[in-house]
C-alpha cells in the first residue's frame, strides 16, 4: 500500500515509524515531515492543511491510505473531501471533528447524554462573563471556543488572572474567531490522564492508558503546552477506573455521536480528570495525543495499518488488542521560550549517540536536515524539537534509560523536564 501521514510533529514521526514497520506498508508519504520523517519516508512540500494539494497529491499517487495527525486539518474536514473521491482516510468527518473543534459543541454534547464533566457557562460577551466572575467560586477556568493550539484555555487562580484571560481570548482575540465565545467551568482536582479509542462509527477500542505532563517546569509549575513528556501505561488508571471510563465515557460519546447522525470514526482521545468521584473529562480530541502517542505506540504489538482499515472499514469489533508489557516514558526536549518566543535554527547534535542506547528511540518534531558544507545538519524548527522515547522493565527502568540518552543530546538553548515520569514512581 500507499501511505500518506499528513503532519510534522512527533506525533507523526511516531505514526511513520509504526506504519513502517507493517507489511503491508509499501511506500510512506508525509507531508510536510520533519528531519526524521524523513529517514522513513519521501517528504512532500505539502502544508498540513493545505487540504487541496493535499487531496491532489493522494489522487494523482494513488494513496491506499492517509493518516491525519494534526486537528485543524480535521476540524477543517478533510476527511470529508477525501470520502467524495472514494479515498480511504483515517479520522473523524467535519461533523464528528467538533467534538474537539467546539468546546461548546463539546460540553453541551455531554450533558445531553450524561458524561461527566465539569459544571459550565457560555458566554458570547466578555462584560456578561467577568460580571459572572463575581458570583463564582475561584480557582475557575476559562478556555475559548474553537481550536488554539492547546493555548486557550487559562486556570484561573484569582479574580484578576480570570479577567485577564477574558480579555486575551475575547477582547485582545489572541486565538481570532475561536474566542467568539467562551466557557467558564468549574476547576476540577485530581490527577490526570489521557485515554484514547480507536472507533470505526459503532465500535471502539481503548488503546492502554498514558500520563501527558502539560506544563512547562517541573512539578506541574509554569503555563501550559502541547505536552512535555509521557508515560504509558499509567498505573493511576486502575482495571475499575478503566471499566468505568468505558461505560461512563466512551460508550456514551460513540453511540450519542451514531445516535445525532455524527458516527465517530478515527481517534477519539479523552483528556480525564481523576476526581475523588470519578473520572471526569476536561476535553475531548479527535486525534492521536502528542507526545501521549510517542510513549503509546512503541507498546502496540499489533499492526497500525490493520487497525486504521478496521476502523475505516467497520470491523473494529473482530479485533483485541496486545500490548508489550513494559513501561515506556518519552521526554520531550524543547527550544528555550517555549511556549512564548523562541528561537529556531539551532544545530542538533548528539542523536547518533542517543540512538545506540538500547531500547531508545528518538522521535523528530520541529527539526529539518540542512546541507553546510557538504555535511547534513539537523536543526531546530519549533517549540517542541524531539521526543526521546525509552522502554524499560519498570517505570524507573524507563524513566533512567531515557533521561541517559536524552543528556547525549544538545543544542543551543535546549529545555527539557526533569521529572517526566515521577508521579508513576508513587
Ligand atoms: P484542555 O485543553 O481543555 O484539556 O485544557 C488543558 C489543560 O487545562 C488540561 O490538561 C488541564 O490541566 C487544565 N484544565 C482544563 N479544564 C480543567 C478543569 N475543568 N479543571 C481543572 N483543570 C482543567
Ligand atoms: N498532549 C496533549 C494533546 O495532544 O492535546
Amino acid at each position: 500500500m500507499k501511505i500518506l501521514v499528513i503532519g510534522s510533529g512527533g506525533r507523526e514521526h511516531a505514526l511513520v515509524w509504526k506504519i513502517a514497520q507493517s507489511p503491508r506498508a509499501d511506500k510512506i508519504f508525509s507531508a510536510p515531515g520533519n528531519a526524521g520523517i524523513q529517514q522513513l519516508a519521501s517528504i512532500q512540500d505539502i502544508k498540513q492543511d493545505d487540504t487541496p494539494s493535499l487531496l491532489d497529491f493522494a489522487r494523482k499517487n494513488k494513496i491506499d491510505l492517509t493518516v491525519v495527525g494534526p486537528e485543524l486539518t480535521l476540524v477543517n474536514g478533510i476527511v470529508d473531501e477525501f470520502q467524495k473521491y472514494k479515498l480511504k482516510i483515517f479520522g473523524p468527518t467535519k461533523k464528528a471533528a467538533k467534538l474537539e473543534g467546539s468546546k461548546i459543541f463539546a460540553k453541551e454534547f455531554m450533558q445531553r447524554h450524561n458524561i461527566p464533566s465539569a459544571d459550565f457557562k457560555v458566554f458570547t460577551n466578555s462584560q456578561k462573563a467577568k460580571d459572572c466572575l463575581k458570583e463564582i467560586k475561584l480557582p475557575v477556568v476559562i478556555k475559548a471556543d474553537g481550536l488554539a493550539s492547546g493555548k486557550g484555555v487559562v486556570v484561573a487562580q484569582d479574580l484578576n488572572d480570570a479577567q485577564e484571560a477574558i480579555e486575551l481570548i475575547m477582547e485582545k482575540r489572541s486565538f481570532g474567531s475561536s474566542g467568539d465565545k467562551i466557557i467558564i467551568e468549574d476547576c476540577l482536582k485530581g490527577e490526570e490522564a489521557s485515554m484514547l479509542a480507536i472507533c470505526d462509527g459503532k465500535d471502539f477500542i481503548m488503546l492502554d492508558s498514558s500520563q501527558d505532563h502539560k506544563r512547562i517546569f517541573d512539578r506541574d509549575s509554569g503555563p501550559n503546552t502541547g505536552g512535555m513528556g509521557a508515560y504509558s501505561p499509567a498505573p493511576i488508571v486502575s482495571p475499575d477506573l478503566l471499566e468505568k471510563i468505558r461505560n461512563e465515557i466512551f460508550k456514551p460519546v460513540i453511540d450519542g455521536m451514531r445516535e445525532e447522525g455524527n458516527p465517530f470514526k478515527g481517534i477519539l482521545y479523552a483528556g480525564l480528570m481523576i476526581t475523588n468521584e470519578g473520572p471526569k473529562v476536561l476535553e475531548f480530541n479527535v486525534r492521536f495525543g502528542d507526545p501521549e502517542i510517542q510513549a503509546i505506540l512503541p507498546r502496540l504489538k499489533d499492526d497500525l495499518v490493520t487497525l486504521m482499515l478496521a476502523s475505516i472499514e467497520e470491523r473494529l469489533d473482530a479485533i483485541k488488542l496486545n500490548w508489550d508489557n513494559r513501561f515506556c516514558v518519552c521526554v520531550v526536549m524543547s527550544s528555550n521560550g517555549y511556549p512564548g518566543r523562541y528561537e529556531v535554527g539551532k544545530e542538533i547534535s548528539g542523536l547518533d549517540e542517543a540512538k545506540k542506547e538500547q531500547n531508545v528511540i528518538v522521535f523528530h518534531s520541529g527539526t529539518k536536515s540542512q546541507l553546510s558544507e557538504n555535511k547534513t545538519q539537523i536543526i531546530t524548527t519549533g517549540g517542541r524539537v524531539l521526543g526521546v522515547t525509552g522502554l524499560g522493565n519498570t517505570i524507573k527502568d524507563a524513566i533512567d534509560k531515557t533521561y541517559q540518552a536524552v543528556r547525549k543530546i544538545h543544542f543551543e538553548g535546549l529545555h527539557y523536564r526533569n521529572d517526566i515520569g515521577q508521579k508513576a514512581l508513587k
